[in-house]
């Protein structure tokens, strides 16, 4: 066989079939594989006029396709399904070939595949796409992992087939071997919050202010034309407005509120817990998922006491939801801050170099959670590389300054009235942990010391301590 292709994608789901459409429809050969055979062909009967495809039926067949240094992409399930394909592959590959995973694999799978596959002169390549189906096939936000070597032949072509945003490619080098899926899945966790406070702010237009899902789904609208704008707020205003066809009834209360995940929203909680990185808003819109699925639970208990809730006027009610705005606002900026400091963590534990503001240059477009406001936030690292958070920002913290007391109105809203709002409220928490000063965690350090001799550090000089509680007197000595 010829090897004519650019570039060759393995499994042909629909992600895998979208990728390989949008390499050929920027001009790339693209070859095409799938365990059976079928779906292969049925790729290029469907599509086939879109560019140049070569079908290949055997894992043989595909290698010999691909121009020299190959470079295969493997869309497949992450986990096994993975590590499978790689072993089917990799011994048919030479030195300097690229294998890409382009799934949502974990980021240390990937470092384990990098170095694995590194040792047998292979370029391992764990790159994170985001975008849906549409995304992968109209332009994806594409975030790259593996060796710089390897950024320099496909970096091109992934910024070719990426999203554009003003003229600039949503698609960029993260860092060595998991960046580029740890930030990907980061992005995720991002998601899962940005997602949640959105569902926070409907539950108390709803359940406070007394709005249908109709009338939200306007305010929603309007929200989407000023700061919040953004995909998420744009799709939940078409999710609002619509109507189930069959009862006549908003959507939104036809749908079982258990909400699913597979999993990125998990990897990116349990990974900040070995990071020591608070996501707290993160990690209570994952545990809302979870708590929403606990239908035995919720139906015994349904019905608790809690607050009241009086009905808003008209003026009330609007007044309220202007509140809401600043508190939706106030709550992103600090789930978001709250992603970039895990990355900054990580990139700290793994020698990883990142630059912040390529992470939101590239999130603009193409993602999940692309927004104006990311544009913002390239800005704010573009101006200074090593900020630590965006409340350091100028601009970001006059808007935290102004939210002051409709974020808190909000949240005591919530409370009064019984509406859960654990991620606005985590967002508040950490906002105020941040500028507390001084924590209670002194107090633990105390307990600590008193049960298990654990030792305390003492503001006023260095060292480790340790009070004899049960001695009279209590004295203290250096641990
Ligand atoms: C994306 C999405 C995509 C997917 C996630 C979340 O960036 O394109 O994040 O990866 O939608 O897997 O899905 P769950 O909500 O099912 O975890």
């Amino acid at each position: 066989m010829n090897a004519s292709a650019a570039i060759g994608v393995t499994g042909l789901g629909v992600m895998g079939r979208n990728l390989a459409r949008n390499f050929a429809r920027n001009g790339y050969t693209v070859a095409v594989h799938n365990r059976s055979a079928g779906r292969t062909h049925a790729l290029v009967e469907e599509f086939g006029h879109e560019g140049a495809f070569v079908p290949a039926e055997s894992p043989a067949e595909f290698v010999a396709a691909l121009e020299r240094p190959r470079r295969l992409m493997i869309m497949v399930q992450a986990g096994a399904a993975t590590d499978a394909v790689i072993g089917e592959f990799a011994p048919l590959l030479d030195a300097g070939d690229m294998i890409i995973d382009a799934g949502n694999a974990h980021y240390a799978d990937t470092r384990r595949r990098e170095a694995a596959l590194r040792e047998r002169g292979l370029h391992f390549v764990g790159t994170g796409v985001s975008g849906g189906e549409e995304g992968a096939l109209h332009g994806p936000s594409i975030m790259v992992g593996g060796s710089a070597e390897s950024y320099a032949v496909l970096g091109p072509m992934f910024e070719k087939v990426s999203a554009q945003v003003d003229g600039e490619p949503c698609a960029a080098y993260i860092g060595s071997d998991g960046a580029g899926h740890f930030v990907k899945m980061v992005h995720n966790g991002i998601e899962y919050a940005d997602m949640q406070l959105i569902a926070e702010a409907y539950d108390l237009l709803r359940q406070v202010a007394g709005y249908t899902p109709g009338e939200i789904a306007d305010v929603f609208r309007r929200w989407n034309e000023g700061r919040l704008g953004s995909y998420l707020v744009e799709i939940t205003a078409e999710v609002l407005a619509h109507v189930d066809a069959e009862t006549g009834a908003p959507f939104v209360d036809v749908v079982v509120d258990a909400a699913g995940q597979k999993g990125t929203g998990r990897w990116t909680v349990q990974t900040a817990l070995d990071l020591a990185s608070p996501v707290t808003a993160i990690a209570q819109a994952t545990f809302a998922r979870a708590a929403s699925g606990q239908s035995e639970l919720r139906a015994a208990y349904a019905g608790l006491p809690g607050g009241t809730r009086p009905k808003l006027s008209r003026t009330e009610a609007e007044r309220f939801a202007s509140q809401v705005e600043h508190a939706l606002y106030a709550s992103k900026v600090i789930a978001y801050d709250q992603g970039w400091k895990m990355i900054q963590d990580a990139a700290a534990e793994y020698g990883w170099k990142i630059d912040l503001g390529t992470v939101a240059r590239i999130w603009r477009g193409g993602c999940i959670i692309r927004a104006s406001f990311l544009d913002r936030i390239r800005a704010a690292y573009a101006a200074d590389r090593d900020l630590v958070s965006l409340l350091g920002e100028m601009e970001f913290a006059m808007e935290i300054t102004d939210a002051q007391v409709p974020w808190r109105e909000t949240v005591s809203s919530a409370a009064r009235r019984g509406v859960p709002v654990p991620a606005f409220s985590a967002a508040l928490a950490h906002y105020d942990t941040l500028r507390a000063g001084r924590l209670p965690a002194a107090l633990l350090q105390g307990q600590r010391d008193y049960f298990g001799a654990h030792t305390y550090g003492r503001t006023d000089r260095p060292g480790a301590f340790h009070t004899h509680w049960a001695a009279p007197g209590r004295p203290e000595t250096t641990a």
